[in-house]
């Protein structure tokens, strides 16, 4: 039998907010609670493990060629720019409501039921889809080292390329096994997390120790090559905001570091993830925030280091698309380092699909606990401790995502979910200190209201920047949320139960 008692609703009908003490209480019910047993360093490893992934090692190369040059260096800067803001907001927010659901709690929080909702279905894209690219990113690259040893899979089930369509077998398989591996516990996960984040940090090292030996200084010339004109750019295939502003979409120059930065923007994407482990961490108000600065500003550091080194091996015009850190080994004549290098980016991918996947049962986790989904979803196992019904549920869909799509647009869907996630968490930090000002915050963003005002714009810029089509992907997809929450979520939430 449940102990919870009927939430205790702040304010009225779709923006009713869920009380922060309620949010905590409802963690300390045993049917429905998570066992804690991560540390700050856990978090840490979790947030590598995820933020290093497809962007630098397959992004890196399709920017630089088409968007930014050498200057791709620069639009990581511009993106950790806007993810820092971003962290400063989340670490605020997570250090005062350290319960699973990451920005989905901290909506019903402080927004009310039906933003919350928005978020909430918003990070569900955000999580699958980001999965799903990843495990196809992978899959390429074991491809890729089994034809190196001589073995392909038969072509109907190597994935999708262009017109002709295959099932992708091995992003179905890898996908089916972590999700056995999450219902089994976060922490044998963490565990295995953190041998695959020691191979893929120390592979991103080599690349950028070894790879600063083979530099030759006139691959930086032009550092931001001018601007060109798109080819065939027009429509709903250019970024936004030059549309809007009616200017001839270009690539290069100054406009194409940001239109760089909204891409490459998907290597950052995980951070956030780290605030949906909250209710696992022994010491959330204390381990959270660092988690996530901690792996923010490391992943950053690593990411303009690798784009500097690989951009000054290969002139960005020669760098491959696919496997671009590899490619530039090659390219000097070292093919043991490339080798090595694939390998290390197949083993580390794993990790990233993992913890995505890992942080989408968490928010359908709490959207089921709340009643906003059916609430069959949040119980946990009686012996594991984990959301076992979500897990599967949520994996067998994603297995077949990634199995049916080679989905190049999809990343920037992912990351225009995201931006729109961290723009609601900014408005949200704001908002909360106006309406519970007395909330102990263990870790306080600093020069609010200034810092998320800057946070929201930031975000804003980069969405701008993304083409005209994903904004309007991410409209059909949250149509379809809402029509979902009125006809499911607004009648079965337990905050609207209790009025
Ligand atoms: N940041 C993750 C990646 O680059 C999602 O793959």
């Amino acid at each position: 039998m449940s102990t919870q008692h009927a939430p205790e609703p702040v304010g009225e009908g779709l923006f009713r907010t869920k009380g922060v003490e309620q949010s905590i209480r409802d963690t300390e019910d045993p049917e429905f609670a998570l066992r804690k047993s991560l540390s700050a360093l856990d978090l840490t490893v979790f947030g590598v493990g995820v933020i290093i992934g497809t962007g630098i090692f397959v992004l890196t190369g399709v920017v630089a060629r088409e968007n930014a040059g050498p200057a791709t260096a620069l639009a990581f800067v511009v993106s950790g720019v806007v993810c820092g803001l971003a962290a400063l907001c989340y670490a605020e927010f997570a250090s005062t409501v350290p319960v699973a659901g990451s920005a989905y709690t901290f909506a019903y929080a402080s927004l009310g039921e039906l933003p919350a909702w928005i978020i909430g279905w918003d990070l569900v894209l955000e999580l699958a889809l980001g999965c799903a690219v990843v495990a196809v990113g992978w899959s390429g690259y074991v491809r890729l080292l089994l034809s190196n040893a001589g073995l392909s899979l038969p072509e109907p089930l190597s994935g999708t390329h262009g017109d002709r369509f295959g099932f992708d077998l091995l992003a179905f398989i890898l996908v089916l096994a972590l999700t056995a591996v999450l219902v089994a516990g976060v922490k044998l996960s963490s565990r295995v997390t953190a041998v695959v984040v020691a191979v893929k940090v120390t592979v991103v090292l080599i690349v950028i120790v070894v790879g600063a030996f083979f530099i030759t200084a006139s691959n930086y010339q032009p550092f931001i090559p001018p601007a060109e004109p798109r080819p065939a750019a027009g429509g709903l295939t250019a970024p936004l905001i030059q549309l809007i502003v009616g200017y001839t979409p270009t690539d290069f120059g100054v406009m194409g570091i940001f239109t760089a930065a909204a891409v490459v923007f998907f290597a950052f994407i995980g951070f956030d993830i780290v605030a949906t482990v909250a209710e696992e961490t022994v010491r959330p108000q204390r381990d959270v925030p660092r988690g996530i600065l901690g792996s923010l500003f490391i992943c950053t550091v690593l990411y303009v280091a690798v784009s500097l080194v690989v951009t000054g091996m290969q002139h960005y015009t020669q760098l491959s698309v696919d496997a671009p850190l590899a490619d530039a080994f090659k390219s000097v004549g070292h093919p043991f380092w490339a080798g090595l290098i694939s390998f290390g980016a197949a083993v580390g991918l794993t990790s990233v699909c993992m913890i995505l996947l890992l942080g989408q049962t968490r928010v359908f986790f709490a959207m089921s606990r709340d009643g906003l989904l059916p609430r069959t979803f949040s119980q946990v196992h009686p012996r594991f401790g984990t959301p076992y019904r979500s897990t599967v549920l949520l994996g067998l869909v994603v297995a077949v995502v990634a199995g049916l799509t080679s989905i190049q647009e999809l990343a920037e869907l992912v990351n225009i979910g995201t931006l729109f996630a961290f723009v609601v968490v900014a408005a949200g930090v704001i908002l909360l200190r106006r309406r519970r000002p007395e909330l102990p915050r263990s870790f306080r963003t600093p020069f609010v209201p200034y810092l998320p005002v800057a946070s929201m714009l930031a975000s804003l810029w980069l969405m701008l920047n993304l083409p005209a089509e994903t904004w309007l992907r991410f409209g059909i997809w949250m149509a379809v949320g809402l029509v979902l929450y009125a006809l499911y979520g607004r009648g079965h939430s337990r905050l609207g139960a209790s009025h």
